[in-house]
């Protein structure tokens, strides 16, 4: 009898709680949110609505489709994507007093780092100690760095070159496909901001695999099996269930206990927390030791004049794991990006490798960074494949300030969550006319300074990206040098790449065959 009734109680609860609750809310209504159409029937009464979009496919190409003829759409309870680049500088710009939301405190560990901080005066401390390191005028010191690794790329690729493709053929023998461009290039970005930022040489180039070291809180020292594994899986298992942003940390937990594939990404996450875990005690050994080595890892604890900043170790641990993460797999995927398009554009690449051979000597192996910076072609099919392909191209989710915002010339009410993502704002056709077509064209010359504001790969304002300039470095060498000594092919003309999103839109391997073009005759 009991336990009848119990089980009756706990039933009246939970559907209380689950659907009673927040049907009663959706038609209370008391934001006005409801004159917006939802991304599906759900979102308006609660966030499994987005989790089923993140679960079936990628959100932010249903959202462009949507926004053609919305441009407001709702995708959550409390959440509003935006369409329009108009929105921009409402959400975003220095002026807004929209602050990152609570999603970003969701994720956050035991200590915020730098791109989860929500609370803005905790943010400027964060932003000016880690400015001086991350400045423009410290380009001289990450360019050698860079150019290690580009060379370590070209000895990989020189590796799996192949006999060159013959005249008139576009597509290669499957075997030929050596060469996994996606894997290389996250190598490339692995090796470089571990040496950037923490003065560490991983060797995945050289060692064409990304086997580490990770060290458990107790001191436990193991292999750990796939560094990317670890970084792409926390990604996508945080993707599933972070909009409910209050669920988090149970879903997080339960979650995994009924679906054996979130336990396996999970296990994977340990990893990738103990990979950063080890290259940040490795590195304040050597610090310890007395080493004063130019690297960020020097930033975070000394500031110019060698005071210290007395960050606690948890701190110092999160400023490491957001350096290596955003430090790397965004711009892994920008070099993948701008290879399909160029690839599947062949006359973008042949007009790119003009540039870059009128430049390059032709036994030049690495491109040194003087010489194709200016490179203005070279600049605008990066900017064009960012635009196109963002590597982040989730809504970054911000929330109105209390007394609300004026989003797009609408009062939105307070702490409400608003974004709008990258991929649809990059496909607004005002803007960028026919937004499907790789046309690097629109970024050159006085018109293409134009479009800068409504760019946003970056992001913009006060919480924009801090690595842009290491990004563009990085990328300008691999791309000028891997154009210049190598013809390249895709499996065949029409060959699409895996894609799935997180927050980033990721991509999956890249098989490609590459051959030493002959630079004695070198045309295009
Ligand atoms: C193509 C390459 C890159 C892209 C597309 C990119 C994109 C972004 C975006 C969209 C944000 C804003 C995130 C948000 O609001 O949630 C951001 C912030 C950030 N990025 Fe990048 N990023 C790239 C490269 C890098 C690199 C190379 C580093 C480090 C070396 C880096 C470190 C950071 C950090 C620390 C933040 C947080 C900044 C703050 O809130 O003050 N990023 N990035």
């Amino acid at each position: 009898m009991y336990t009848t009734l119990l089980s009756l109680f706990s039933f009246v609860v939970l559907l209380s709680y689950f659907i009673v609750k927040p049907t009663w809310e959706y038609l209370r209504d008391p934001k006005g949110l409801r004159r917006y159409p939802c991304i599906n029937p759900l979102a308006g009464v609660t966030n499994l609505g987005f989790m089923w979009e993140a679960y079936t496919g990628i959100r932010s190409k249903k959202l462009y489709e949507m926004h053609k003829t919305h441009p407001v759409i709702r995708i959550g309870p409390n959440s509003l994507s935006y369409g329009s680049v108009n929105a921009i500088k409402d959400i975003y710009g220095h002026n807004s007093r929209c602050t990152k939301d609570v999603f970003y405190e969701a994720l956050s560990g035991s200590h915020f780092h730098l791109a989860d901080v929500v609370d803005k005066g905790e943010h400027a401390r964060k932003r000016k100690m880690m400015s001086s390191a991350y400045a423009l005028k410290n380009l001289e010191g990450w360019e050698y760095k860079v150019a290690d690794k580009t060379g370590r790329f070209i000895k990989a690729c020189d590796a799996h070159c192949t006999t060159p493709l013959s005249e008139g053929r576009v597509t290669p023998d499957p075997q030929d496909l050596k060469f996994d461009y996606r894997a290389y290039s996250n190598f490339f970005t692995l090796d470089a901001i571990a040496d950037i930022g923490l003065s560490e040489r991983l060797g995945f180039l050289d060692a064409g695999s990304d086997k580490v070291v990770g060290e458990k809180m107790d001191g436990t020292i193991y292999e750990v099996e796939s560094y990317r594994a670890g970084l792409h899986a926390t990604a996508k298992a945080q993707a599933l269930i972070v909009w409910a942003t209050e669920w988090y940390d149970f879903n997080s937990k339960y979650v995994s206990k009924i679906f054996p594939s979130f336990r396996k990404m999970w296990k994977l996450n340990e990893g990738w927390n103990d990979l950063v875990y080890h290259r940040a005690t490795k590195r304040l050994a050597r610090y310890r030791a007395g080493e004063k080595l130019d690297d960020f890892f020097q930033a975070l604890m000394e500031d110019k004049n060698g005071n210290p900043n007395n960050l606690e170790w948890g701190e110092v641990i999160a400023e490491v794991s957001i350096m290596l993460n955003a430090g790397s797999d965004t711009t892994a995927l920008a070099m993948n990006n701008v290879m399909v398009w160029l690839l599947k554009n062949p006359e973008c690449l042949s007009r790119l490798r003009e540039e870059v051979d009128a430049v390059l000597d032709p036994e030049e192996i690495v491109a040194p960074y003087d010489k194709v910076k200016h490179l203005p072609y070279l600049r605008a099919c990066l900017d064009e494949s960012l635009r196109v392909t963002p590597s982040t191209t989730f809504g970054l989710p911000r929330r109105t300030p209390p007394e609300g915002s004026k989003i797009l010339d609408e009062w939105i009410e307070g702490n409400t969550t608003v974004s709008i993502s990258a991929y649809v704002a990059h496909r607004d056709p005002v803007i960028f006319p026919e937004p499907e077509r790789f046309n690097p064209d629109r970024w050159l010359g006085e018109k293409g300074k134009e479009l800068q504001p409504y760019f946003i790969s970056f992001s913009t304002g006060s919480r924009g990206c801090i690595g842009r300039n290491i990004s563009y470095l990085e990328q300008t060498v691999l791309l000028a040098s891997v154009v210049h000594r190598y013809g390249l092919a895709l499996p065949h003309p029409g060959w699409e790449q895996d894609r799935w999103e997180t927050t980033n839109l990721m991509a999956g391997p890249l098989p490609m065959k590459v051959w030493r073009r002959d630079l004695s005759v070198a045309k295009p």
